[in-house]
């Protein structure tokens, strides 16, 4: 269970502030696939941000599996974050000197995965094969389209087995019926291990595939939709 209360963020703009969050509270549960929605500047990044634990709220409590994150130090939370944590991001991040097999490969070494090299490169083929990528272990991001560089991106995120994925807009730079398709494939991920998705979308379509919807509206909580109120 993810839990925010009474989240607020305030950034400083030469002296005056401008608040992003104006008082956040809701509850995520686990093995959820929660879209958050919202029109620009609404709040969903900033949102999302903390949740992932690259920023900090200005003030309200955040709890992932029960622990309190504000109490955790600096490089506590980096641990954190290593450990239980996946992100897609929406301009796909990959490295491109790397190749299909590296780039997903990477996230365990910089954890120092406890895995042998065999168990590793193991792992890296299977998450590859499950996200339908086998036979371009070895080609580099821009030798594929843009829906296969978001699936190397979802390879990425999953292999240290994350409780948690955080992806923001991760259909944003890609046709329609590819987005769809990546949203998709999330879902099943998410249904067969149980790990938890928080995406957030402009698009209709993508956010109605969510079981949890998060409406944001000028920094707050405008609505919140549950699949068993469709
Ligand atoms: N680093 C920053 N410094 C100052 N203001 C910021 C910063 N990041 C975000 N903001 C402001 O906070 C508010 C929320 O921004 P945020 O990026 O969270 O919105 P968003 O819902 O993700 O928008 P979009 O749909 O365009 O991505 C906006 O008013 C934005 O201008
Ligand atoms: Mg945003």
């Amino acid at each position: 269970m993810i839990t925010l209360d009474a989240i607020t963020k305030g950034y400083q703009r030469g002296s005056s502030e401008v608040a992003a969050l104006r008082g956040i509270s809701i509850k995520i549960k686990k093995g959820d696939f929660v879209a958050v929605a919202g029109p620009s500047g609404s709040g969903k990044t900033t949102m999302m941000n903390i949740i992932g634990l690259l920023d900090r709220p200005s003030s309200g409590r955040l709890m992932i599996e029960g622990v309190p994150m504000d109490d955790l130090s600096r490089r506590e939370r980096t641990r954190f974050r290593r450990e239980h944590l996946g992100f897609i991001f929406q301009s796909f991040n990959l490295i491109s000197v790397l190749s299909v097999f590296e780039n997903v490969e990477l996230p365990l070494i910089i954890a120092r995965s406890p895995l042998s090299s065999s168990q590793r490169r193991k792992k890296v083929s299977e998450v590859i094969r499950r996200v339908g990528l086998d036979g371009r272990e070895d080609h580099k991001p821009a030798e594929l389209s843009g829906g296969q560089q978001q699936r190397v991106a979802i390879a990425r995120a999953l292999v240290t087995v994350p409780t948690l994925v955080i992806a923001d807009e991760p259909t944003a730079n890609l046709d329609s019926a590819t987005g769809e398709r990546i949203l998709s494939l999330m879902k099943e991920i998410n249904r067969n291990n149980g790990t938890t998705f928080l995406f957030s979308t402009h698009d209709p379509v993508i956010r109605d595939m969510a079981d949890h919807v998060i409406l944001l509206h000028d920094g707050n909580v405008e609505r919140e939709i549950l699949g068993s109120e469709r």
